[in-house]
């Protein structure tokens, strides 16, 4: 009985839990050429070296971000010294900033148990964040609802926020979607904090008031619930679904490789080991499934809006194809001036243009099909940073970046009201 209990608290208190990372590294590395990303690939596509990517090979050159475990950090040196790759290390111990968050994030668990108020500028579990979801559309119970628009993989629910004053079940609409890659926790931080928002300025702000008289806007801040688990159980740096396939040990399937846009295409992989697979079919992921469904059966969406982290970047299709989107002019000029009135806040500066072209192939994904569905105004948002924290940005940058990014999300959303079709 007491071994049970001993054990029991272990697990409880997680030591036994996430997977440790001590001395652990993020490499830059400078790629100049097609012959050099084809070696970098190689290198961390190598089974053994247990290397991943936290910032791909892009087209335009940009330095490649690279995860080294510590017993790899060897032979990785002596690769990119060979090769003549000059690289920097960006993050020196990954587990330190890991303990950091982790201690961060139990510090504000104690106090929102001791009967704080859902503290905006903190990292939280699912459940905290569902639980909150629930806070507003009570609160605010004429504009604000939560919604299940089906269930993950492991069952979870997913709940999606719809804010609406009426005009109808079929008004026109935006989708807010966030978390599809569980490991970005920026942007499900960024989602509920900017849920809170809009109830908050709608009467305050003539432009939230005036965009939800003529739009509703479907918020979606965790779409990948199992990863997200995952990240807070088991290993933080965990991307993908947690899906389960027959024939491959590997589990999940990235869900932004997943849409039915020209599927299985380039920049995604067919290896169930990948952290770019793109599962069996199209729609194969529940959690992707359930989102499609749902917008199709509303049918009349205008935008779909996808938040990542990280390097700052405001895109639009396509991903799957170097092909000009149609409306590439008009969606270049409307992120344009969310790019500009973002930066107003504090001056953080994103780049803009097309997918394909301003970072890398990746067919499946949501954007694009959006798009080939009919929603024009379709845009993928990578939040912040550019690499110096990469995927764990401190919580001290939540409020921040929701802030400025809510000023791209507006000017997004304006123009929509404005336009519509
Ligand atoms: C994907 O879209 C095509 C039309 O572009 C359609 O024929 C096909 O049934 C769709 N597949 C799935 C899985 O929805
Ligand atoms: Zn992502």
């Amino acid at each position: 009985m007491r071994w049970i209990l001993f054990f029991g608290a272990l697990i409880g208190s997680g030591i036994c839990g996430r997977e440790k990372f001590f001395g652990d590294q993020v490499f830059r590395i400078n790629v100049r050429n097609g012959e050099e990303i084809c070696k970098l690939t190689r290198l961390v596509n190598s089974d053994n070296l247990k290397l991943n990517f936290w910032k791909s090979p892009s087209t335009l050159g940009r330095p490649v971000d690279v995860l080294v475990p510590s017993i790899s950090l060897r032979p990785v040196k002596s690769f990119l010294k060979s090769q003549d790759l000059a690289y920097s290390v960006t993050i020196k111990d990954l587990q330190a900033l890991l303990d950091n968050e982790d201690e961060e994030m139990r510090h504000n668990e104690g106090q929102e148990r001791g009967g704080g108020d859902f503290n905006y500028g903190a990292y939280h579990s699912l459940e905290a964040i569902y639980h909150e979801m629930d806070n507003i559309a009570t609160d605010f119970p004429d504009l604000a609802s939560r919604m299940q628009i089906g269930h993950s993989f492991e069952n979870r629910p997913i709940y999606v926020l719809k804010f609406s004053t009426g005009g109808g079940e079929r008004r026109p609409a935006v989708w807010l979607n966030a978390g599809i890659h569980s490991r970005e926790w920026i942007s499900q931080a960024t989602a509920i904090w900017t849920a809170r928002k809009i109830v908050s300025d709608y009467q305050k702000d003539p432009a939230v008031t005036s965009i939800l008289e003529k739009l509703d806007i479907f918020l979606l801040p965790v779409a990948n619930p199992d990863g997200y688990v995952y990240t807070h159980t088991q290993n933080r740096m965990w991307r993908k679904t947690r899906s389960l396939y027959p024939g491959s040990h590997c589990v999940g399937t990235d869900p932004n490789r997943n849409w039915n846009a020209s599927f299985a295409g380039e920049g995604a992989s067919n290896n169930p080991c990948s952290e770019v697979y793109h599962g069996p079919h199209a729609n194969s992921e529940v959690e992707v499934k359930s989102v499609v469904d749902f917008i199709q059966k509303h049918g009349n969406f205008k935008s779909f809006i996808d938040l990542h982290s990280y390097s700052q970047l405001l895109m639009y299709p396509y991903g799957y194809s170097i092909k000009k989107a149609p409306d590439a002019e008009e969606l270049d000029d409307v992120a344009r001036s969310a790019a500009k009135a973002l930066a107003s806040h504090s001056g953080t500066e994103y780049h803009v243009g097309p997918t394909c072209t301003t970072v890398y192939p990746a067919s499946g994904s949501s954007i694009d099909w959006a798009y080939d569905n009919g929603i024009k105004y379709a845009f993928t948002f990578e939040l912040r940073d550019t690499g110096h924290y990469g995927f764990l940005l401190p919580a001290s940058q939540i409020i921040p970046t929701a802030e400025e990014t809510w000023l791209g999300l507006k000017t997004i959303m304006e123009h929509v009201r404005d336009n519509l079709y």
